[in-house]
Parts: C-alpha cells; sequence; structure tokens
C-alpha cells in the first residue's frame, strides 16, 4: 500500500516521487499555479470541502469544486456535455454514474490500483466499461428519534410496513427522487424489494404520511435531527454521523430487507484537464485519501479493501441486504420510467 506522499507532489522528495509515479514534472510555482482541476461533488459538503483543501495542500493544483445532489449533478453533466467544464464526479449514489456512462458523458478509464478495491467496487466499473467505479458503500434504512415518536405515540418502525401506520402522518422524510440519488435508491429498493406495482402501491399509501420530500438524501435526516418530523429513510451513515454529533437519533435496517448504494467516482468524457482529473481520481481511491472521510463524520463504507476498519463504519455485508440489481436501475430507460410514474402517479394531490 502507497503512502500518501507516494501518489501527490509536495516540495522536494514529494515532487519526485509524484513525478515518477505519474511522469509529471512540476518544474515551478508558475506551473503549480496553472495547475487546474474542477469537480462536482455529492457526498457531504464536510467531505467534499475535506477533499479540496486536502488534495489542493498536497497537490498544489487549484481546485474548484461545486456541491450538488446526485440526479442534479446528473443533470449538470446532460446540460454541458457539448462543451464540459467538470473533469471529475466524486461521489453519489451508483445509479446516476451509471446512467452517465450509458449516455457517454463519462470517460473509460482502468485504475492500476482496481485490484485494490473490494469486488462490489470493481463490479461497479465492469458494469459501466469501466467509466466509473465504485468509491464507497452505504445502507439504505430509517432514522428516528424516540423522544418525538414517543410525543406522537408511535413504535420505532422496525419494517417498510411500519411506516405506513396511522401516527406516522406527515412525519416521514425523505429525499426527492426527481432531485436526490437517495430519493431514486428508495423507489428502486422497494421496486426491487416487493416489485414494480407492489412497490408503486406502498409509495402512494407511504405518500400520506410524508411530510417532505427533501432535495437532498441527507437533508431527510437533518430535518429529524431538528424535530421536524419522526423518521427519516436515508443512508444509516448519515444517521451514524448525526448521532455523533450528539443527535438523539436511532437508526434501523428494514426487517423485509434493504439495498446498498455504490457510491461511485468517474471521469469526465472532453475534460479540459484530464492529467491532473487522472491523478485526483488515483489518489481518491487511495486507502489515505478514503481513511480521511470518518475525520469529518462521513461514515460510508470505504472501496479501498487497505482501509483500517473502524467500529462506526457499518459493513453493509452485515445487513439483511437484497441484492440489487444495479444494471437495472442505473439504465436511463427504467430511471425514466420510475420517475414519471412517481410525478404522475405518487406525488400528486389526490394521494394526500
Ligand atoms: O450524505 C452522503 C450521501 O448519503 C452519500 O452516501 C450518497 O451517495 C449521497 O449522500 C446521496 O446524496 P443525494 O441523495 O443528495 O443525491
Amino acid at each position: 500500500m502507497g503512502k500518501l506522499k507516494d501518489y501527490l507532489p509536495g516540495i522536494g522528495l514529494g515532487a519526485l516521487v509524484f513525478a515518477s509515479l505519474f511522469g509529471f514534472a512540476l518544474s515551478n510555482t508558475a506551473h503549480a499555479q496553472a495547475r487546474r482541476l474542477n469537480v462536482v461533488c455529492s457526498v457531504q459538503i464536510e467531505w467534499c470541502e475535506l477533499v479540496r483543501n486536502e488534495y489542493q495542500r498536497v497537490s498544489g493544483v487549484r481546485m474548484t469544486m461545486i456541491h450538488r445532489s446526485s440526479i442534479e449533478a446528473l443533470a449538470m453533466l446532460l446540460a454541458e456535455r457539448n462543451n464540459p467544464r467538470t473533469d471529475v464526479w466524486f461521489g453519489g449514489t451508483g445509479d446516476p454514474h451509471l446512467q452517465a456512462a450509458e449516455r457517454g458523458l463519462t470517460l473509460e478509464y482502468r485504475s492500476p490500483i482496481l485490484d485494490d478495491l473490494q469486488p462490489w467496487a470493481q463490479a461497479q466499473a465492469r458494469r459501466a466499461g469501466y467509466r466509473t467505479v465504485g468509491l464507497y458503500s452505504g445502507v439504505l434504512g430509517f432514522a428516528f428519534r424516540p423522544d418525538q415518536l414517543k410525543r406522537i405515540g408511535a413504535e420505532p418502525p422496525r419494517c417498510w410496513r411500519d411506516l405506513l401506520a396511522e401516527p406516522f402522518r406527515q412525519q416521514v422524510m425523505m429525499g426527492n427522487p426527481t432531485s436526490s440519488g437517495t430519493g431514486y435508491m428508495i423507489i428502486s429498493a422497494l421496486t426491487q424489494l416487493f416489485g414494480e406495482e407492489a412497490g408503486n402501491d406502498y409509495l402512494k399509501r407511504l405518500h400520506k404520511n410524508v411530510a417532505q420530500y427533501t432535495h437532498g438524501g441527507r437533508g431527510s435526516i437533518e430535518n429529524i435531527v431538528r424535530g421536524e418530523g419522526s423518521v427519516a429513510i436515508g443512508f444509516m451513515h448519515d444517521a451514524i454521523a448525526a448521532r455523533e454529533r450528539g443527535a438523539d437519533l436511532e437508526f434501523e435496517s428494514p426487517c423485509e430487507g434493504t439495498v446498498a448504494e455504490i457510491g461511485s467516482l468517474s471521469l469526465i468524457a472532453g475534460a479540459a484537464n484530464l492529467d491532473e482529473a487522472k491523478r485526483f481520481y488515483e489518489w481518491a481511491l487511495s486507502a489515505e485519501a478514503q481513511t480521511l472521510a470518518r475525520k469529518v463524520g462521513a461514515f460510508q463504507y470505504p472501496s479501498n479493501k487497505h482501509v483500517a476498519p473502524e467500529a462506526r463504519i457499518l459493513d453493509p455485508s452485515q445487513t439483511l441486504l437484497t441484492p440489487y440489481d444495479h444494471r437495472r436501475f442505473g439504465s436511463s430507460q427504467i430511471r425514466k420510467r420510475l420517475l414519471s410514474r412517481w410525478i404522475n402517479e405518487i406525488n400528486v394531490p389526490q394521494n394526500d
């Protein structure tokens, strides 16, 4: 396993190591100042900022980073496809990365350290024709505040069906599937678990209990922390992070089963700063870079096999996971169908 200094140009020895690894010569400061990289980041804002600060510090690259929810990032890349202004897409749920790959928005690239990645991360790369790769994994579940549940007279939800109970009326939060990768994954998980029709029926009934479809997935959990509802459907690592910050929050993996995301990393086709983009991509896959995430409470399960274990990180293989058909839910055609059903049949006034 290489050390961080092996990947990145610093001053002196670091620069030489980096040059020999990547055929890159950091000749002077003026050159370093000219180096640029544009990243769209779909993980927690704290992790995005850490990545930018850390990578700028160790590489000397000037990095522009914008934060977008997964579906928004995909929409942005589609909009700029004829004149890409983005070099790398860092994180966000795997489905939109696969949709981007299918539409030729991302670039085929095989990392030399692919073998250091977990099998599910490599599988994500293979199914995208190497136009993306797994960066982390996270499990979908429920997060709730026990004090709020007491107040509304509800039992802690253990199963998907529990969320349909009367006391949860206007108490549930989840990501809006038209903007949030988490939201899309909730409807695709229900389709995977129960079939399309039964999943849709469930969503119709659930809609009555939904207080808000949040723009991004993590927002639903943050709303529960603030007491704006009682239960959120979201990624458990976001609930663990909130608990670490002191929130009185519990989480549960649904009894009927659940699914895990493969948060992904993609190079953008036509990237103006391709060499820089590749160097950043390699850094992002390294064990050292992935270990940093936990410093800011990003407790996703890392894709690099050499990252040391950490008690606060849930191992997805230890939860009741239903195999998720990434290929199916990562296709533009299925996405279009599930989203148009959600817009026309679920999120409509007659279901309120
Ligand atoms: O908050 C981090 C995270 O939960 C990631 O694990 C996930 O890939 C991403 O958010 C999804 O965000 P959104 O639902 O806003 O697209």
